[in-house]
């Protein structure tokens, strides 16, 4: 069977492979979360199926289709390096690594001069850990209950959430949890042997959870008190998603370390990348260049990507059509809300990062399943199963937007009147 073409006969097929090689609980899954069909093409704000149905992609890859499936700058910026030299010798310098570097020092906010690129959002956190961990020669953490830094030991000990910790104490030590959005409680858990608090400007998986716009300031400042080092993990905010080019330019904050990946490959590639100060810099790696390294981090082809991505994202004045189609989405699914007072709690969000939180989880399950038979593609957040994600492309259109707000009306309805409530 071709890759590139699967029919409709081939689609039991496939689920039966995943059923048997892959993961049949995760099979199971997909299937009630009424995803049964396989992702054959996509374009845009569109998926295509097997099946020959056309999704209106409302998930966007959790955050990576920033620019869309495809977008044609991206593709085209790759194809030339996959001509050219897709991976790395390893030996000389590369210039899509030192060009996409210094474009993103460029763009990032206040003193984050350099960058370490790898391969995913876990591993950008990992590097934060790490490099933090040696430019304060301290090992202490403050992070976030319901923050979501990926699954990897490191990854895990920050993330709070306990569903997906539990199975794997012990993890890495000098983690401790306190409440978001509570800069006292942070206050309070910070001490002289703490290396760093990390931080998401905006919760993701935790439920879409938009700080007071005091927060992230006063994390900075507890960070100063305690020669601390602030690492905001953006890897879910970053590049244009909530109305800014980088979150924390809300809030006029300087991080000491930025984690970055998802939307930086432009839909097209995978790359992470954690960026930092001279002095960190210094601190981390002038003792030993390779005390943190990755083979495939850095690479000519998703560098290629990450370098067309930032130039899209810049010249297409992404940030800002993400704020204007988010104002949209926001008010349209705030008429839902209003008209079902009793099934949604909320609605909230910064630009096209955005949440419906629901009264009771399974309204959620069978709302995601209603609006994927209605053709748009959503999912709820991982930390927080009651809330239900927007985060489409950010050039997703007017139109785009109001069908989204209609499938979800319908399968509100649908999902209440299935309750009975
Ligand atoms: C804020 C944040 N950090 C880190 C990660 C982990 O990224 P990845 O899945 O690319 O490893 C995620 C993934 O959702 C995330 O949202």
């Amino acid at each position: 069977m071709s890759l590139c073409s699967v029919n409709n006969s081939q689609i039991d097929a496939v689920v039966e492979q995943y059923q048997q090689f892959v993961n049949p609980w995760l099979a199971s899954l997909m299937k009630f979360g009424g995803f049964g069909d396989v992702e054959m093409e996509a374009e845009g704000c569109i998926v295509r199926t097997a099946s020959g149905e056309e999704y209106l992609d409302c998930l966007g890859g959790y955050g990576v289709f920033s620019l869309g499936h495809r977008h044609p700058k991206v593709v085209e910026a790759v194809k030339c390096q996959l001509g050219r030299m897709p991976l790395s010798s390893r030996t000389f310098f590369s210039r899509p690594q030192a060009e996409l570097a210094a474009r993103l020092a460029a763009l990032a906010p206040g003193n984050l001069q350099y960058a370490f690129f790898c391969n995913s959002g876990t591993e950008a956190i990992e590097g934060a850990i790490k490099i933090a961990r040696i430019a304060t020669g301290k090992t202490r953490f403050v992070c976030m209950v319901g923050g979501f830094h990926g699954k990897s030991m490191g990854g895990l000990s920050a993330t709070g959430r306990e569903q997906y910790r539990a199975a794997f104490e012990p993890l890495v030590p000098g983690f401790v949890h306190v409440p978001f959005n509570n800069a006292q409680a942070a206050a309070a858990a910070i001490d002289d042997h703490t290396a760093g608090i990390i931080v998401e400007p905006i919760q993701g998986e935790g439920g879409i959870q938009v700080p007071s716009p005091e927060y992230l300031p006063a994390l900075r400042s507890i960070c100063n008190d305690h020669h601390a080092l602030l690492i905001v993990d953006e890897v879910q905010t970053g590049l244009g998603r909530t109305g800014k080019l980088f979150a924390v330019e809300h809030h006029n904050v300087q991080p000491d370390i930025m984690t970055l990946a998802k939307a930086l490959g432009g839909g097209v590639m995978p790359i992470g990348a954690v960026m930092g100060t001279p002095a960190i810099w210094e601190r981390a790696f002038s003792e030993n260049p390779l005390i943190h390294t990755s083979t495939f981090g850095g690479n000519p082809l998703a560098c290629a990507a990450g370098l067309a991505a930032l130039n899209v994202t810049v010249e297409e004045n992404l940030p800002k059509r993400a704020a204007d189609m988010g104002d949209r989405l926001m008010s349209g699914l705030r008429q839902v809300q209003a008209a079902n007072p009793d099934a949604l709690v909320e609605i909230r969000g910064m630009g096209l990062m955005v949440g419906a939180e629901f009264a009771v989880k399974d309204v959620a399950e069978l709302c995601i399943n209603g609006m994927a038979r209605r053709g748009v593609i959503a999912a709820y957040t991982l930390n927080n199963p009651k809330v239900i994600r927007f985060e489409p492309p950010l050039i997703i259109t007017a139109d785009q937007v109001d069908r989204a707000v209609s499938a979800f009306s319908g399968s509100v309805a649908e999902a209440k009147e299935m309750l009975g409530l």
